[in-house]
């Protein structure tokens, strides 16, 4: 088992750039075997969760090579098989978009359950209620899925909660449906319009995403030859500017979308950092103590859940009481109790955290709970006392490209042993 060894009490300065989008890439690879044809998708991180999601689109029949660093090419016209292998989709949580993909362009799908990190409860009736309204029937038994149709038919459906996965899936299994699909209650997240315009891209016809109502008017094909890039990480840029932040750094974070992050650039203001904001870059600076402040998670536009154990940090280490109410996840104050080992003074009670700010954090051995609390852990651990050793590192792996690179080259001391 990996781990890394931080020596930490490092101010954090320099440049970053920033990767393409984890939850957009792994969707749009399983958007890809809807093409009948060759798509080249550029910008795509080389993390583990996507390294899986290429394994089970190659036992599907595609053809997936990566033509540089950064670069996949898919090559889905002879996809001939609908079932995906069970002990891959169990790793990661986007396996359910095979289910969209393939039920749209084979009619039948058969996908395990999907795993992914521990955040609580992480029910999926949305999309199956959807694929139902779609004319699909669907068994959930013996921990896989199997949906299968004769011929998918657009209608409205109406999601009960805002949901990322449900929004997507719906698009991936209405774009080649019969007729008009129109979802309401939909997400918003930066991914969900980068899924719809890659699959405009190939002639797909689906018009507002990024609002609350998305209407996709069924095509009877999509057509590949085309190139498209990944829209970078907005969940990586803030890591890196609430590290800035923390360590009292000076970071240009560069490649990002600046109006992607407005939510903790305000919030970072709020709290005495300096943000300056460029076109597609944003920099920020912190040289004073910071100020407490208090964070609820929404779907976005609000302030994102996925960066919530990152500002945790920023909080234990402000002037003052912060609270934290997490409206998404049951379970995901976990990463506190690694903080308070560190000797931050965080108290939770269920959706709701109580930060007392201290005036430092000290090196401790410190655990891991998922991919953002990895992430959390890390800032921590370069801005504490002394050195902390960071065990399950295999969590931020699926989600960060070169996570240590990047943080070395801003000056961390980082060992991956
Ligand atoms: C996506 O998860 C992301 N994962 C998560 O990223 C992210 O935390 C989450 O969206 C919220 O932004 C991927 O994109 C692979 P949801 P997803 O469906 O799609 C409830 C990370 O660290 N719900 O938007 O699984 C659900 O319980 C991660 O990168 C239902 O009740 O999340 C939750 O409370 C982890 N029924 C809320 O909706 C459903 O059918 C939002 O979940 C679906 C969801």
């Amino acid at each position: 088992m990996e781990k890394f060894i931080i020596k930490g009490k490092t101010k954090l300065t320099g440049e970053v750039s920033i990767s393409g989008a984890k939850n957009a890439a792994i969707a749009l690879l399983p958007a890809a075997l809807l093409i009948d044809g060759v798509t080249t998708i550029e910008n795509v991180p080389n993390i583990s969760d996507v390294q899986i999601c290429c394994k089970i689109l190659k036992t599907l029949g595609a053809k997936v090579k990566w033509i540089e660093s950064n670069t996949l090419r898919i090559d889905a016209r002879d996809l001939d098989c609908t079932q995906a292998p069970l002990d891959m989709t169990s790793k990661f949580r986007a396996s359910y978009y095979l289910l969209g993909a393939l039920l749209g362009r084979c009619h039948k799908a058969e996908v395990g359950l999907p795993g992914g990190c521990n955040l609580g409860a992480r029910p999926i009736d949305q999309h199956i209620k959807g694929f139902e309204l779609l004319g699909a029937s669907v068994d959930v038994t013996q921990g896989k899925i199997a949906a299968k149709v004769k011929k998918l038919v657009g209608t409205t459906i109406y999601f009960d909660v805002v949901s990322v996965g449900a929004t997507i899936n719906l698009i991936l299994a209405s774009v080649l449906a019969k007729r008009t699909t129109i979802l309401t209650n939909v997400a918003k997240e930066p991914h969900i319009v980068d899924v719809a315009n890659f699959l405009n891209s190939v002639g797909a016809d689906i018009i507002g995403a990024g609002t609350d109502i998305i209407k996709i008017n069924g095509v009877d094909k999509l057509v590949g030859n085309h190139t498209y890039s990944v829209v970078p990480d907005q969940i990586e840029a803030g890591t890196f500017m609430i590290a800035a932040a923390v360590s009292r750094g000076d970071i240009l974070v560069k490649n990002c979308i600046p109006e992607h992050l407005d939510c903790l650039t305000a919030k970072l203001l709020e709290m005495g950092v300096s943000v300056d904001v460029y076109d597609d870059s944003i920099r920020v600076t912190c040289n004073k103590k910071l100020q407490a402040s208090n964070v609820i998670t929404l779907p976005y536009p609000g302030f994102p859940t996925d960066l919530q154990p990152q500002i945790g940090v920023a909080l234990c280490l402000a002037n003052g009481t912060s609270i934290i109410s997490e409206s998404i996840w049951d379970s995901r104050f976990q990463y506190t109790n690694e903080l308070n080992k560190m000797g931050a003074q965080i108290t939770v009670q269920g959706k709701t955290a109580v930060f007392e700010g201290v005036k430092g954090l000290t090196g401790a051995p410190i655990y891991s709970t998922d991919l953002r609390a990895a992430a959390a852990l890390l800032i921590a651990a370069i801005v504490a006392n002394g050195t902390s050793e960071l065990y399950n590192i295999h969590y931020i792996d699926r989600g960060y490209e070169h996570i240590e690179d990047k943080f070395r080259a801003l000056g961390a001391n980082i060992e991956r042993v």
